[in-house]
């Protein structure tokens, strides 16, 4: 068994709302392996965009920790961490190359050297005649795949997805899944993918972890427990 390279213990994550306070996650565990493909699935309301935000350092745990190589987690770190969130986020005024391009251009990579690594993506992404359309001239899934693009050019180890393809439709979501997988073979990457959908779990996963809402009301603190488990 390879060693973990996240591992997240017993993680309590509390908010505060106009109704008083919500208990999203509790004693929430689960290691991911390198270059696993780990899809957590879930009920709307069950707390993964929370985990996938904490394992990411956007969001600060009430209890337990998240550890990646061994290091605890206590802020964003794009160098070991990229993330794609449902709505792909592109800016609109940015072509799709120079989207790509917006992570290295944040650490201080040279324009030049930032568009040749963009642009060695294109052909992956599936986008090569479409380098210099802006996101307005692409389609709904041209645009998550600039939205992936823009996550895998900054060549972290780790990349989290929070139903990237939740607002496609299903053909193209099933295409999306097929060239995801692609990526993930070639790239080597360990990623956490969250989604909605059994069928896409099972289909794109090494291991799908489910993540359950114990009886009760979710606005109900006291009932509020989550917990996750492996199938
Ligand atoms: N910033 C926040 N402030 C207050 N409550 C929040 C906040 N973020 C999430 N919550 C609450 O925490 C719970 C878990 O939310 P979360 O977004 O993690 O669920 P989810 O499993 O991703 O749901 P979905 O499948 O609908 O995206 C929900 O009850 C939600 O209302
Ligand atoms: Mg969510």
């Amino acid at each position: 068994m390879a060693v973990p390279q996240i591992v997240v213990d017993r993680l309590a994550k509390r908010f505060v709302t106009s109704s008083g306070a919500l208990l999203a996650l509790d004693d929430v565990s689960l290691s991911v392996t390198p270059r696993e493909f780990c899809t957590i699935i879930g009920p709307s309301g069950c707390g993964k965009s929370t985990l996938l935000a904490l394992i990411g350092g956007l969001v600060v745990p009430d209890a337990g920790s998240v550890a990646i190589d061994g290091a605890r987690v206590s802020g964003p770190d794009p160098r070991r961490v990229a993330m794609v969130f449902q709505d792909p986020g592109l800016f609109p005024w940015r072509t799709a190359l120079d989207n790509i391009a917006f992570g290295l251009e944040l650490r201080g990579v040279p324009r030049a050297e930032r568009r040749r690594a963009a642009a060695d993506l294109l052909g992956p992404l599936g986008l090569r005649d479409f380098a210099l359309r802006y996101p307005r001239e692409l389609s709904g899934g041209m645009r998550q795949r600039v939205a992936i693009g823009r996550a895998l050019a900054i060549d972290a180890p780790i990349v989290l997805m929070d139903e990237p393809f939740g607002a496609l439709d299903e053909q193209t979501r099933v295409l999306m899944g097929e060239w995801l997988l692609g990526v993930w073979t070639r790239a080597r990457k360990t990623v956490v993918f969250v989604t909605h959908s059994l069928a896409e779990a099972l289909a794109l996963s090494t291991r799908v972890v489910v993540m359950t809402a114990r009886p009760g009301s979710p606005s109900a603190p006291s009932s509020g427990r989550r917990s996750a488990r492996s199938l």
